[in-house]
């Protein structure tokens, strides 16, 4: 059974259900009350999404949090899985990627309360078709496209790099172990890492990027062409992702990434490989990108941009005031000065094409310009692709896939990479 259909089969009974109303929840004189599933959790993240909630309220909506802890969402996933087969979906959840269209397959989500709103707005002029295609469902918006993550960065710290005596940023794989090297002899962690499975998947799509180039990556991690996925580039990709472990955080297993960035921050580790949610952290912390720290493409990556689109899609809801609040957050949501200022505390860019083009008037740091000039230049040469760890590439069945052979191998000291190249050519298929 492929994974559309699990998901279909297990939601299907969702309809059998009443769906709930929040009138009970909410003040006298509320609007609406929307519930929102997501997983932006530490101190950084947390300002960013307090922020639309401020809005919202402000508006005369209730907001109900539904935060729910563990990076990368797949904890969150999960408890939208079960809210939904007990005929019991929030208003809103985050969902991404090719999952956006499963879910909408399964008629749980709703086609039509973002009409209106998406055509007033003009949400077809103002976004990036890949990022438009992403939130439509057989060309209605069904999600509400919140922001754009790059995911191939490397964070540095600029103080512990000099104390280790590394004079520049690496720009190669050698380089990236040169510096680990010094970084391990002068006392310090090398790369901050926390061993979660999609951590380490972030990590090895990074190096699959590097040693594959665009193509490679594209043809293994999106189009899963499976001689790509078991042939000898694969193999150098994973031969290279064993050698990046030696430098990770000894004590990072299970780590949560904000704490591992927290490493890098106050100076005990010199670099991470995280998508750009770990500027979160610098920004709350109050340091400055390019002085207090340092964001560089992955090394060998600086003509690609994984992307990573947050977004939240809407569920049916038989509440009027509900379909209202969710209709107010798309509003907010794709607004100029919500563009700016929730990007600024996530670390991400705006999804506004007009905002990309145009970084430095609304203030954003040197990280976030970099970004958005190579997204929009990597749009134009293919080297935009969508992040495999990050559910943009994939469903999440072959995510798992990839997530449960990356992390085995990683942490494996007898694996092999050919044997694993072959398991991985074997899950994937398997899966999809
Ligand atoms: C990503 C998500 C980001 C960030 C990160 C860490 O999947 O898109 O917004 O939350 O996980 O949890």
């Amino acid at each position: 059974m492929n994974s559309l259909s699990r998901l279909a089969v297990s939601i299907s009974l969702a309809c059998a259900f009443p769906l709930t109303t929040y009138a009970a929840d909410a003040p006298a004189d509320s609007k609406g009350t929307v519930e929102v599933v997501h997983w932006w959790t530490s101190g950084g993240e947390k300002a960013a999404v307090d922020v639309l909630k401020a809005q919202v309220e402000k508006d005369g909506f209730t907001w109900k949090d539904g935060a729910v802890a563990g990076g990368g969402g797949a904890t969150a996933m999960t408890v939208l899985k079960s809210r939904a087969v007990a005929g019991n979906p929030p208003g809103m959840a985050q969902i991404k990627g090719p999952d956006i269209q499963e879910w909408a397959s399964t008629g749980l989500l709703d086609t039509e309360v973002l009409k209106d709103v998406a055509k007033e707005e003009k949400w077809d002029s103002l976004l990036d078709k890949k990022v438009s295609d992403t939130v439509k469902y057989e060309g209605n918006y069904v999600a509400v496209p919140v922001n754009i993550h790059r995911v191939n960065w490397l964070w540095i710290n600029p103080e512990v790099f000099k104390k280790a005596g590394i004079e520049k940023a690496p720009a190669t794989l050698e380089e990236f172990y040169a510096a680990g090297d010094k970084l391990k002899a002068a006392g310090f962690i090398p790369l901050a890492h926390g061993g979660q499975p999609w951590q380490d998947s972030t990590v090895f799509e990074a190096v699959v990027l590097s040693v594959m180039g665009v193509d490679g990556y594209k043809k293994a991690l999106v189009e899963l062409d499976n001689a790509t996925l078991t042939g000898p580039e694969m193999v150098k990709a994973l031969t290279e992702l064993k050698k990046v472990a030696t430098y990770m955080d000894a004590d990072g297993k299970g780590q949560d990434w904000n704490l591992e960035a927290g490493k890098v921050i106050n100076g005990k580790a010199g670099m991470q490989i995280m998508g750009d949610w770990a500027k979160s952290e610098w920004t709350a912390a109050k340091k400055v990108a390019g002085k207090d720290y340092q964001c560089v493409p992955f090394p060998g990556t600086d003509k690609a941009f994984t992307y990573n689109i947050d977004s939240l899609a809407v569920f049916k809801q038989k509440d009027k005031g509900t379909a209202a609040g969710q209709q107010d957050i798309a509003k907010v949501t794709l607004g100029e000065d919500f563009q700016k200022v929730f990007s600024i505390n996530k670390g991400s860019i705006p999804v506004r094409i007009d905002m990309l083009n145009d970084m430095a008037k609304y203030g954003f740091d040197s990280c976030a310009q970099t970004a958005a000039k190579d997204f929009l230049a990597d749009a134009k040469s293919g080297g935009l692709q969508p992040s495999m760890a990050h559910n943009m590439a994939t469903t999440l069945a072959v995510q798992g896939a990839f997530f449960d052979v990356v992390t085995n191998y990683i942490n494996d000291p007898k694996a092999d990479p050919v044997e694993t190249a072959k398991k991985l050519g074997a899950a994937v298929k398997s899966a999809k």
